[in-house]
């Protein structure tokens, strides 16, 4: 049943309705398009817009409908997309009352309502997964509080961090990833419901019954702008897109780190898988799927903002792209946010390599040069000491921690007999205090600060 053949002499082609419809897809919305109708219609009634007797025909049918769909004894399909499928089904249970649900109200505002709806409760399943990792990071961390870890710039290691410092690090990405859902669903939460076609109604309705029943913040406020606008797609999608890069960039520390070149971390056997061929592999095919996964959803980003782009006002049904890709989206932000945080739980942490790693490359040498500086020595004069010190131990074959003061001081007389014991992998680490620092007081504080922020939510 098509909700619009009275205009036309010969029904629609098959390949041509094939292409045309959304129900694969948009049966998703099943829930949410009841819900809306649920409101629409206790409206009409409230308004005397459609009879009482008729209303609580429709309501109770839409109830049913739900019933059915919810149990499994009414399948989702035979129609051009789910409005399509609910008004049908509902004709057939109740006959001419059900045809009235559809008095004040156009597939275009009734898809922009089910879409905010959807993507509101999908904005606050996302804020609660990520809510989830962030715990188990703080809890990483907390136990990572105790160690010291190499810290990198370019890749090269640079200086020693407190093991925390490195896990709240994420944490904080993910607390502003968990902002911008907030945002997101602060910003999407105005009901087109009311909008109609385009242009609204003649029809005396009552949008701020909807808007209750609902649970809209607002209600939009131009008719043409409420039925086209999918600017909230395309900001939740950056929101999956940008914590995705976040969780992406932990997926290519996991890697680096569970590799036996740098073994930091292990993978339990879990949460790893082997090669077809080569027999010793445990290969970190996770972490990799959802650096890969990653780019997926940026294309889905980038394809919404494309299909947005040229529209002219206002409904176009170019609009229904939004959905497959948002569903996709969704669906692999979800996996990859859970999968994540069951590894983050299990990864174990080798601290005696971490600990000898931090020490290599040279990574106290910035010490070295602020232990000058701090005797007096312009910081520009220590740092080109110590880079004397640095090509010294590179010709020799050294550390700095073998170096004897009178090799010291051959560079620089300020160093004294306590540079031998100043400037140690710990110490190098305990000595940035700072707030936001490497120091193991500042990694908790780091620490806490995550805690707070993360009641918020
Ligand atoms: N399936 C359509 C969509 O997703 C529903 C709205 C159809 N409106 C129309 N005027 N054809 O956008």
């Amino acid at each position: 049943m098509k909700l619009w053949q009275g205009r036309f002499e010969k029904p629609i082609s098959a390949d041509a309705d094939a292409f045309n419809e959304s129900l694969s897809f948009d049966r998703k919305l099943w829930q949410v398009d009841i819900e809306a109708s649920v409101a629409h219609a206790t409206m009409l009634k409230t308004c005397g817009i459609v009879p009482a007797e008729d209303a609580d025909k429709i309501l109770g049918g839409l109830e049913a409908i739900k019933a059915d769909i919810a149990s499994g004894a009414l399948a989702v399909e035979g129609a051009e997309d789910i409005h399509s499928f609910v008004e049908g089904e509902l004709v057939k249970r109740i006959g001419d009352a059900g045809k009235k649900l559809h008095t004040a109200r156009s597939r275009n505002d009734q898809v922009a309502t089910d879409m905010r709806l959807y993507v509101r409760k999908s904005a606050d399943g996302a804020i609660a997964l990520l809510k989830g990792l962030v715990e188990t990071l703080v809890s990483r961390a907390k136990e990572g509080a105790r160690y010291v870890m190499p810290g990198f710039t370019h890749l090269r290691k640079a200086q020693p961090i407190n093991c925390a410092q490195y896990f709240n690090a994420y944490s904080e990405m993910f607390l502003r990833d968990m902002d911008r859902f907030a945002a997101c669903r602060k910003r999407l939460n105005v009901m087109p419901l009311g909008s109609a076609a385009l242009a609204g109604t003649s029809y005396p309705i009552d949008r701020g019954i909807t808007q209750r029943l609902l649970g809209f913040d607002e209600i939009s406020e131009n008719s043409l702008d409420a039925v086209s606008d999918r600017d909230f797609v395309a900001e939740y999608l950056f929101c999956a897109s940008l914590a995705l890069a976040h969780l992406s960039r932990l997926c290519e520390d996991t890697i680096l780190y569970t590799s036996d070149e740098f073994g930091y971390w292990n993978i339990p056997d879990e949460y790893s898988t082997g090669s077809s061929i080569m027999p010793q592999k445990k290969n970190p095919d996770l972490p990799e799927l959802v650096r890969g996964k990653t780019g997926r959803v940026y294309g889905h980003l980038v394809g919404i903002l494309t299909t947005i782009k040229g529209l002219p006002l206002a409904y176009n049904k170019d609009l229904q792209e939004d959905k497959e890709a948002f569903f996709d989206a969704e669906e692999t932000l979800f996996s990859c946010l859970s999968i994540y945080t069951a590894l983050m739980k299990k990864i174990t942490l080798n601290v005696s390599a971490m600990f000898e790693a931090a020490g290599g490359g040279f990574s106290t040498a910035t010490d070295v040069a602020d232990y000058l500086a701090k005797r007096g020595v312009p910081f520009r004069d220590a740092h080109a000491a110590t880079g004397k010190l640095v090509r010294y131990c590179l010709e020799n074959g050294k550390a700095l921690t073998d170096l004897t003061l009178e090799e010291f001081r051959a560079v620089n007389t300020a160093f004294e007999e306590d540079v031998l014991s100043a400037v140690t992998t710990r110490s190098s680490a305990e000595g940035r205090n700072s707030v936001g620092g490497s120091s193991h007081r500042a990694a908790m504080r780091g620490i806490s600060a995550v805690r707070r922020r993360l009641k918020r939510f």
